[in-house]
């Protein structure tokens, strides 16, 4: 048997890890692996590479995808499913395992309704993904987040400054509130949750009149008010925070980490998952890990929901933030 693997969407560190798994665990079983380069757009154009053993030695340390990743609008229109599995079919390709997140699991869920046997692993610094408590690359990006903010919190403490800080993380805060309580931030600003401006100048005020030299607030790129968006206001409403805030926008940066340990042994996990999961015919899923077990979830449930913040965490990094 022949299977394919491919990466897709954002990189997340992690993903070479889960693609060695993929290849190793299947060699294991006398089957023959495909590498797809660039994600979808490398199904839709036919780029396949065959993967041995050696191919995918000294990549569990690096970031990002070997194989290369894209997002690819042409795989959301039906021609471009059908080219792809056109490709499939002559390169004897009989199933797909696809690391990736929302996006590319939507593609999986696509080819899997036209009759294609996928399996996803899940995998985005984001965890913005159903059917996994958290995705391969989050950790990674969460430590570079927290370090930036450590740092943050040096130069702001010298000076008695606030920062802003925005991290990555789309619709989803859950970045957001991981690195505000991991790295012990003032306040946080969530899409899931909206706060005015206002309330933040209180708290931020409030934190110097209780002796704080420093102020670090984590903003989620996808909140209403985003980085630019807070500064932008309390430029136009100086007299309401009493000072100028500055920014710092971690964007890719986040993205582009040496996988830590626990990414490395996340993505190790589901990468082999996957294909056990293709070896029993349990296609349409994808491979995450709930409690730390590892679970397989119908890709139509994966793409149809959406994770929620706790609100716990969100009460917690508010007590903490005295
Ligand atoms: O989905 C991962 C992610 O890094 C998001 O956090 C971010 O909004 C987006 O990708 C950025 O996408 P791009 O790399 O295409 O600019």
């Amino acid at each position: 048997m022949k299977i394919g693997v491919l990466t897709s969407g954002g990189d997340a560190p992690g993903m070479n890890a889960a693609i060695r798994a993929v290849v190793r665990t299947a060699l294991r079983r006398g089957w023959s692996v495909a590498g797809v380069r660039n994600g979808f757009a490398g199904l839709i154009g036919g780029s396949f590479v065959s993967l041995g053993a050696r191919d995918v030695g000294g990549i569990v340390e690096r970031g990002g995808t070997f194989l290369g990743s894209a997002r690819c609008p042409e795989f959301r229109e039906e021609e471009g499913r059908v080219r792809a599995l056109r490709h499939l079919r002559q390169d004897g390709i009989a199933g797909l395992v696809v690391i990736g997140g929302n996006g590319s699991q939507t593609g999986s869920h696509a080819l899997c309704q036209m009759g294609f046997p996928v399996v996803g692993v899940a995998s985005t610094i984001d965890n913005d993904l159903c059917g996994s408590d958290v995705t391969i690359g989050v950790d990674t990006a969460l430590n570079i987040a927290i370090e930036a903010i450590d740092r943050l919190k040096v130069t702001a403490s010298s000076h008695e400054r606030a920062f802003l800080v925005e991290v990555m993380g789309r619709d989803c805060g859950y970045l957001a509130l991981m690195a505000a309580l991991a790295g012990g931030a003032e306040a946080v600003v969530l899409p899931e949750i909206d706060v005015e401006p206002d309330v933040i100048a209180a708290d931020l005020r409030a934190s110097y009149e209780r002796g704080k030299a420093h102020a670090i607030v984590v903003v989620a790129e996808g909140a209403r008010y985003d980085g630019e968006a807070l500064v932008r206001y309390f430029r136009e409403h100086k007299g309401r925070l009493g000072f100028e805030p500055r920014l710092t926008v971690l964007g890719h940066v986040q993205r582009g980490g040496r996988p830590g340990a626990s990414d490395r042994l996340l993505a190790t996990r589901l990468g082999a998952a996957a294909v056990e999961q293709l070896a029993r015919g349990g296609h349409g899923v994808l491979v995450g890990t709930i409690d730390n077990r590892i679970q397989a979830t119908p890709l139509g449930e994966v793409v149809a929901g959406k994770k929620t913040i706790d609100r716990d965490l969100l009460d917690l990094a508010r007590t903490l933030a005295q």
